[in-house]
Formats: structure tokens, C-alpha cells, sequence
């Protein structure tokens, strides 16, 4: 079976995180013209080292930077995007951000900001993109969200209710957009052997093996498998409005 993703223009945030790259990658790896969006300068330069030492094309990466938690920051990257590329085809939300603390002690801007980047920029991107997507007549969206939006939630209140509100958007804006071709799904990972994961792996010490049917984390690599898979018309095209969870079977 054919992904079809050949020269197709793959729109990734958070591109410079550890699940990110991977997707950029997989998706260079299988054809596409990646444009990852990105925030810091250094960490543009090591994602673009990493995906070279692994073998990518860096022809077939076209990078912006933007600050997911300005609005006119994201707006005007994607107008720059569309503007010198002319469309996205599949669009991947991935930036996250999380804070793992009881409610009562996380400051104001820890709240702002788990609710702009896991949340409210997802929808300011999709908005943006869905414009083009609607002119094209068809296109791909992937929202990554996070076993805690449905599952175990203890220090996670906020990121957790945020994935949450993006599963649910996903559902609907898959409603509203699914008569133009376009699909809209989400991929919901459990714990992923991350740097993000490490704190939580470690307080958690075995335990979360143990809640988990398949006794190991995950990788980045099984959330990039599942976002192609879903991303592409071959292997998807029936599919909209999907949370997809990749979890290893946690808290079954
Ligand atoms: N790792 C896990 O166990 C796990 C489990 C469930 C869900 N997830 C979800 O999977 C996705 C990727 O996670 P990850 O493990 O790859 O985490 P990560 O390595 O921390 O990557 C997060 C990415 O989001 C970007 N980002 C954060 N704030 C931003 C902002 N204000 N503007 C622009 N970009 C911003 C980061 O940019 P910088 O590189 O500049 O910091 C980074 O590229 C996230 O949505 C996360 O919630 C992860």
C-alpha cells in the first residue's frame, strides 16, 4: 500500500520536538515537502542536523518560525506559507506544552499558556489553513492530543482538559469541513519515552508499565506511524473525526 504523500505539502508545529521531528521525518522519508514551524533559532538548526543524520532531503524542508502563543505570529507565518508555496495539504498540530503540578499551585502563566499552545493555537492554525484547504477542495488534519484528555488525569488538570477540548474540536470541525474533502482526526499517545515523559516516567517508576496492557512506553515513532497512516487518503480516506489512541492499551 502507497501513502501517497509525493510532493505534498506537510505543515508540522512543533517541529522541533522530539515526536515532531519524527513526523517531519517520516514524512520527507515518504515523498513530502515538509514545512515545520519552529520558535527558537538553535533548536531549528539541531532539528535540521538530526533529520539529515537521518537520512532526509533537507530540499524537501521548507521551515518558518512562530511563536504559538501570539496570534499575529502564526497568521502571518502561515500567510508567508501559503503566499510562497500557494497550499498545505495535510496540516499536523503537534506543539504542546505541559506543566505537571496540582491546580491550586500553578501560576497564571502556566494556565495561559497550557491552554494557548495545546488549545487555542491549534484552532488559530487550522482556521488559517483551512481557508486554503477549502479553495483546494480537500486536505488532511492531524491534532495531536494526549492520553489524559479521557484517561488519568492527577496533576494534569489543565493540559489535560486542553487535549480534551481539542479532541472534541476535532470532532466537530471534522463535521463542518467534511463535505469540502477535507478530513480531520486526532492521534491520542500515551506515555512516549520522550524528554516531555521523563518526570512523570520517573515518579511513576514501573507503575505505569503496569496500567499499560502492552508493559512499555511507546515511541515517537508509533505516534509518526499513526499520524501518516491517518493523514493519508490510501490508508484513511474513510476516516474523519477519529481519536486514534496510541497508548500501548493504558488504563484499559
Ligand atoms: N511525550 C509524551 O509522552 C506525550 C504524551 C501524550 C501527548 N504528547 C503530545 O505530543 C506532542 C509532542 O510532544 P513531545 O513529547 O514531542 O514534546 P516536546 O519534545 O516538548 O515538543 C513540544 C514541541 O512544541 C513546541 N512548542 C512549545 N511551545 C511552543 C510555542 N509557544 N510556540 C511554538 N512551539 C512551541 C516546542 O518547541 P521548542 O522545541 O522550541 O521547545 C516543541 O517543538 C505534544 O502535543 C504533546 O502534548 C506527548
Amino acid at each position: 500500500m502507497y501513502l501517497n504523500f509525493n510532493h505534498k505539502y506537510v505543515l508540522v508545529t512543533g517541529a522541533t520536538g522530539e515526536i515532531g521531528r519524527q513526523i517531519c521525518l517520516d514524512f520527507i522519508l515518504e515523498g513530502a515537502l515538509v514545512i515545520p514551524l519552529y520558535r527558537n533559532d538553535c533548536k531549528k538548526e539541531k532539528f535540521l542536523n538530526w533529520l539529515k543524520e537521518n537520512g532526509a532531503n533537507l530540499d524537501s524542508v521548507f521551515p518558518y518560525k512562530a511563536d504559538l502563543t501570539k496570534r499575529d505570529d502564526i497568521k502571518s507565518a502561515i500567510n508567508r506559507i501559503l503566499k510562497e508555496h500557494n497550499k498545505i495539504d495535510v496540516l499536523v498540530n503537534c506543539a504542546g506544552y505541559a506543566v505537571e503540578m496540582p491546580f491550586l499551585m500553578l501560576e497564571d502563566n502556566q494556565i495561559d499558556d497550557q491552554i494557548n499552545i495545546n488549545y487555542l493555537a491549534p484552532m488559530i492554525v487550522m482556521k488559517e489553513v483551512l481557508r486554503s484547504m477549502f479553495i483546494n477542495k480537500g486536505g488532511n488534519i492531524v491534532n495531536i492530543s494526549s492520553a489524559t484528555a479521557t484517561k488519568f488525569g492527577r496533576g494534569v488538570s489543565v493540559y489535560g482538559s486542553a487535549k480534551a477540548g481539542l479532541e472534541r474540536f476535532t470532532k466537530i470541525i471534522a463535521q463542518e469541513v467534511g463535505k469540502k474533502g477535507i478530513r480531520v482526526n486526532s492521534v491520542s499517545p500515551g506515555v512516549i519515552d520522550t524528554d516531555m515523559s521523563q518526570d512523570l516516567i520517573a515518579r511513576g517508576k514501573n507503575n505505569i508499565k503496569e496500567f499499560t496492557a502492552l508493559r512499555k512506553y511507546g515511541t515517537p515513532i508509533d505516534v509518526s506511524k499513526a499520524v501518516l497512516f491517518l493523514a493519508s487518503d490510501d490508508t484513511a480516506g474513510f476516516i474523519t473525526g477519529h481519536v486514534l489512541n496510541v497508548d500501548g492499551g493504558i488504563f484499559l
